[in-house]
């Protein structure tokens, strides 16, 4: 599947350039693919060390699949080099959002707090293109409320992805009550452009994917707490009893127990009288730890990159 980062697809009809904000461990993949696409890519992170992070990370995933192709005989070396080469050249960064200007879409990929979103977007709202396309990548938050904020309601739509971005073929397509038809439908062109299955989905907590998989996760860290099953033990059962590739607790790690953590606060903020939002007690004290998981090397798990190796 990770090929699909050296492919070039055919780009969606009026999009050029596209400005991916935010260059954690979904923008550095969306950034990647809609590269890879064809698509002309702005980077953009306030965060200098964040933003040739989120650099490093594309060159190592184009590495990568730059070696698979080779060793699945699907391009000789040169060839896949080359490929790599041309998908890095079409991305250029900035640390300043005023270099979204011209893009025809906008991306929004960063940290999951509804107040930075909002300022965030009523600032894009003031420097975007007047046609351009506003998309945030949220995990949990109203596409509504964001959309407001830019003050670009009919141009604006959630594209909500999936890590990691290079190999999970899903996208989320959320519109509003006010997103334009053919923003929508460019929404779903756009997404397939980049070798993705695009769903639909309304303006609700989570879409579908982390409205089920969230709570999941939590129960997974309510039944730790209740010293039923050590880590090992609960992400074995699932990996082998139900099939999933990861297990919960390797899960929630891999997408980062600060991510999860900013989900569920959002959400029992939100909405206090779902059951299904909840914040367990260890994923509380993780975060408080400061061991968040895959990125810092330890969570419920130790990583060595990644890799979970032995539980924390
Ligand atoms: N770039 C390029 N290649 C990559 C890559 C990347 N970022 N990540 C993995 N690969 C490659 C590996 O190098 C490997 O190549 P090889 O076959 O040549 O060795 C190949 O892909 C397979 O990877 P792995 O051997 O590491 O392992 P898996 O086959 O287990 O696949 C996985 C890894 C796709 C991450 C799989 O474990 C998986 O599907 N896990 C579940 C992920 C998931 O559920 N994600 C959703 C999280 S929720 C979310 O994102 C929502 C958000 O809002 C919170």
């Amino acid at each position: 599947t990770c090929c699909r980062a050296i492919r070039t697809y055919a780009t969606a009809p009026g999009l050029s350039t596209v400005g991916v904000v935010g260059m954690g461990a979904m923008g550095h993949g969306i950034a990647q693919m809609t590269a890879a696409a064809g698509y002309k890519v702005v980077a953009v992170d306030i965060d200098a060390n964040m933003l040739s992070k989120g650099i490093k990370a594309v060159e190592d995933s184009l590495s990568k699949v730059a070696a698979k192709a080779v060793k699945d005989g699907k391009a000789d070396k040169a060839t896949a080099e080359k490929n790599a080469a041309d998908v890095r050249s079409r991305i250029t960064t900035s640390g300043d959002i005023g270099a979204l200007s011209s893009c025809d879409l906008v991306i929004e990929s960063i940290i999951e707090d509804l107040n930075i979103k909002k300022k965030f977007f009523a600032d894009l709202g003031k420097v975007a293109g007047a046609n351009a396309i506003l998309a945030s990548n949220t995990s949990s938050f109203p596409i509504t409320q964001l959309g407001e904020a830019s003050g670009r309601t009919s141009n604006f739509l959630g594209l909500h992805f999936f890590n990691p971005v290079q190999m999970m073929k899903l996208v989320e397509v959320i519109k509003t009550k006010d997103t334009k038809e053919d923003v929508y439908k460019l929404g779903f062109a756009f997404s397939k452009s980049i070798g993705k299955e695009p769903v639909a989905c309304g303006d609700t907590p989570g879409f579908i994917v982390n409205r089920l998989l969230v709570p999941f996760l939590a129960q997974g860290l309510l039944m730790l707490d209740r010293g039923v099953a050590s880590v090992q033990d609960i992400d074995v059962a699932m990996m082998y009893g139900a099939g999933m590739p990861m297990g919960p607790l390797t899960l929630a790690d891999y997408v980062g127990l600060d991510v999860c953590m900013h989900i569920l606060e959002g959400w029992t903020s939100q909405y206090p009288n779902e059951p299904a939002f909840v914040i367990p007690q260890p994923l509380k004290a993780k975060v408080a730890a400061g061991k968040l998981g895959r990125k810092t090397g330890e969570g419920f798990w130790k990583w060595e990159g990644d890799k979970p190796v032995a539980p924390a």
